[in-house]
C-alpha cells in the first residue's frame, strides 16, 4: 500500500505571494524601529554597513529561504525540522535545530501582537478625538501609559481599553490564519498591501510639503528635518555596535533568518521562480523602509521640535516615537484625526500582514507533521499563543517584551540564519543549492553570489555572534542591565522560553517517531 501524498494548501497566484512575503516583511520595524535606529546610529553614515548587510546578509538569505522552503514544501514539509531533515537525512539532530524557526516567530508573534492591538487602539482614539487636546511630550506620555497600564491618570483607569483592543487584534489574526493560506493570507495581504502604501504615500506627501510651518523659526524646516536623518556621522562606523544594530535591523525588517520564509515558501510548487519573486518582495520591503518610513517620523519631528529637542527625541526609543511624537506631530495639522488615523491605520496593516505570517510556522508545523486540521492546527496556535500573549500584557513594565524581543527577535535569529546557510551552502552543497535556486527562475542569480553566499554570509553571520558573545553574552546572562526588582520577571520569562524550546524539540521527536511507525506498518 502507498501513502498518499497530502494536500497541502497554496497560493493563489504569484503576485498573492509576493504581497504576503512583502506584507510579512514590511511591518513596525520599517515605520518605526528604522527612524529611530538611523538617526541614533550615524544618520546618512549609518546606510553604509544597513547597505552591507542587505546585499551580504539580507538578500542571500531571502534566495536561501525561498529556495529552501519550496524545496522542503516538495516533501510536504512546510517549518525548518522537517526542512533541515529534507536536506541532512543523515543527520539525526539537524531536525532539532529547526525548532528555532518555530519557536523564533512564536515568541516574536506574542509581543508585536500585542503592539499591534496598540495601532489599532489609536487609529480608534484618533477618530473619536480622545487624544486631540493633548499638545506636550509629558501629557501624551501619561496617556500612553495610561492606556498601557502602567499608571491610572485622567484618561484610562486601567487596562481594559488596552486588553478589548488586544482581544479584537487576536480574533483578527486568528481568523486569517483560520482561513489558509490563499483563502486568508492571501486575501488579506492582496487589499492591505496596497492600502498601506495608499496611507504611506499620503502621509509621505504630507510631510514633505510641511515647509516652514513656523516663520519664526527658519532653521525648524524640512529640509533641515531630512538632513537631521541623513547627513552622514561617519565617526559612527568606527563602532561595532552600529554595524551589529544595522545587520539586526536588515534581519527583523525581511523577516529573514525567523523562518516565516520558509513557511511562505513551502506553499510554492517546484517550478514557481523564487529568483525574482524574493528579490522583488526585498525591494518592496526596501522602498517602504527607506523612502516611507525614513522619511516621515523623524523630518516630521524635526520640524515640530527643532534641532534641540530632536536629538533626545530620535533616542527616546521606538514606543516614544510611534505613540507621543508623531501623534503630537499629526495633532499641529489641520484634518489632525484623518492624519493620526491614517498613521496609525497604516501601523495597523503593516503589523497584521507581518503578525499572519509569525503565526503560520506553528501551525504549518502541526499540519505537516503530525497530520491535523487546519482547523485543529489554528485552535491549538491560538489557545496556547493567547495564554503567553497574557506574559506581554500584563508585564511590559517588568521588561518582558524587551526580554522576548532579545531572544525572539534578535539573538536566535542570527543564530538560526547561521544554520540555514551553513546547512543551504555547505552540506546540501553550493553547486546543488544553485541549480535548486534557478527551479523555474526568471533571472539568474549575479554570479558572485556563488561566492558570497558560501563564504561570505557564513562569515559575517560568525562574525556578529562572535561579537556578541564577547560584548553582550555575560551582561546579558547575569541581567546586568535589569533592575533588581524586575530580575524574577526576567528569570521567569527566560524559564519559560527554556520549557517552550524544549516543548518542540519533544513534539519534533514524537513527530518523528510517529510517522516512522506509520511508514513501518504501510510497508
Ligand atoms: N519584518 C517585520 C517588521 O519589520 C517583522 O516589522
Amino acid at each position: 500500500m502507498q501513502r498518499q501524498p497530502k494536500k497541502r494548501d497554496a497560493w493563489g497566484t504569484r503576485l498573492g505571494i509576493i504581497m504576503a512575503v512583502a506584507g510579512s516583511a514590511i511591518g513596525l520595524g520599517n515605520f518605526l524601529r528604522f527612524p529611530a535606529k538611523a538617526a541614533s546610529n550615524g544618520g546618512g553614515a549609518f546606510m553604509i554597513p544597513y547597505f552591507v548587510a542587505l546585499f551580504l546578509l539580507g538578500i542571500p538569505l531571502m534566495w536561501i529561504e525561498w529556495t529552501l522552503g519550496r524545496y522542503g514544501g516538495g516533501f510536504e514539509h512546510g517549518t525548518a525540522p522537517g526542512i533541515f531533515h529534507s536536506i541532512w537525512r543523515k543527520n539525526r539532530f539537524i531536525k532539532y535545530f529547526g525548532v528555532i524557526g518555530i519557536f523564533g516567530p512564536l515568541v516574536i508573534f506574542v509581543y508585536y501582537s500585542y503592539i499591534e492591538a496598540w495601532t489599532l487602539a489609536y487609529s480608534f482614539f484618533a477618530l473619536i478625538g480622545k487624544y486631540t487636546g493633548i499638545a506636550d511630550q509629558a501629557t501624551m506620555q501619561s496617556f500612553l501609559r495610561g492606556f498601557q497600564g502602567l499608571e491610572h491618570n485622567r484618561f484610562f483607569q486601567g487596562m481594559g481599553p488596552a486588553y478589548t483592543f488586544f482581544l479584537i487584534t487576536f480574533v483578527i489574526n486568528i481568523t486569517v490564519i483560520y482561513y489558509g493560506i490563499k483563502g486568508g493570507i492571501e486575501r488579506l495581504c492582496k487589499w492591505a498591501m496596497p492600502l498601506l502604501f495608499i496611507f504611506g504615500v499620503i502621509l509621505f506627501i504630507r510631510v514633505i510639503t510641511l515647509g516652514t510651518p513656523d516663520p519664526a523659526r527658519p532653521a525648524w524646516n524640512i529640509a533641515n528635518g531630512f538632513g537631521f536623518l541623513w547627513n552622514p556621522d561617519f565617526s559612527a562606523l568606527k563602532s561595532a555596535r552600529v554595524w551589529l544594530e544595522a545587520a539586526g535591523q536588515i534581519f527583523f525588517t525581511l523577516s529573514v533568518g525567523i523562518g516565516v520564509i520558509l513557511t511562505y515558501a513551502s506553499y510554492l510548487s517546484k517550478g514557481n521562480d523564487v529568483v525574482l519573486s524574493g528579490l522583488t518582495a526585498a525591494g518592496t520591503n526596501e522602498f517602504a523602509e527607506i523612502i516611507l518610513g525614513g522619511s516621515i517620523i523623524i523630518p516630521a519631528a524635526f520640524v515640530f521640535f527643532g534641532p534641540v529637542d530632536i536629538q533626545s527625541i530620535a533616542r527616546s526609543g521606538v514606543f516614544n516615537l510611534g505613540f507621543v511624537t508623531m501623534p503630537l506631530v499629526l495633532n499641529k495639522l489641520p484634518m489632525a484625526a484623518f492624519f493620526g488615523f491614517a498613521w496609525f491605520f497604516l501601523l495597523f496593516l503593516a503589523g497584521i500582514t507581518s503578525s499572519v505570517s509569525l503565526a503560520q510556522p506553528a501551525v504549518a508545523f502541526l499540519e505537516d507533521e503530525f497530520d491535523i486540521s487546519r482547523k485543529k492546527a489554528v485552535f491549538i496556535f491560538g489557545a496556547v499563543s493567547f495564554l503567553f500573549c497574557h506574559a506581554a500584557v500584563f508585564f511590559l513594565k517588568n521588561g518582558v517584551v524587551d526580554e522576548l524581543d532579545f531572544w525572539g527577535g534578535t539573538f536566535f535569529l542570527v543564530l538560526f540564519a547561521t544554520i540555514e546557510t551553513i546547512l543551504f551552502a555547505w552540506v546540501f552543497g553550493m553547486e546543488k543549492a544553485w541549480d535548486e535556486i534557478h527551479k523555474g527562475a526568471d533571472m539568474r542569480v549575479p554570479k558572485a553570489y556563488k561566492f558570497i553566499i558560501k563564504y561570505i554570509t557564513p562569515l559575517f553571520l560568525f562574525l556578529i555572534l562572535g561579537m556578541w558573545l564577547w560584548q553582550e553574552w555575560l551582561p546579558v546572562i547575569f541581567m546586568k542591565n535589569v533592575s533588581s526588582s524586575d530580575r524574577p520577571y526576567i528569570l521567569f520569562t527566560r524559564i519559560g522560553l527554556a520549557l517552550v524550546l524544549l516543548t518542540l524539540a519533544i513534539l519534533v521527536k514524537i513527530a518523528w517517531k510517529r510517522k516512522r511507525m506509520l511508514e513501518e506498518k504501510i510497508s
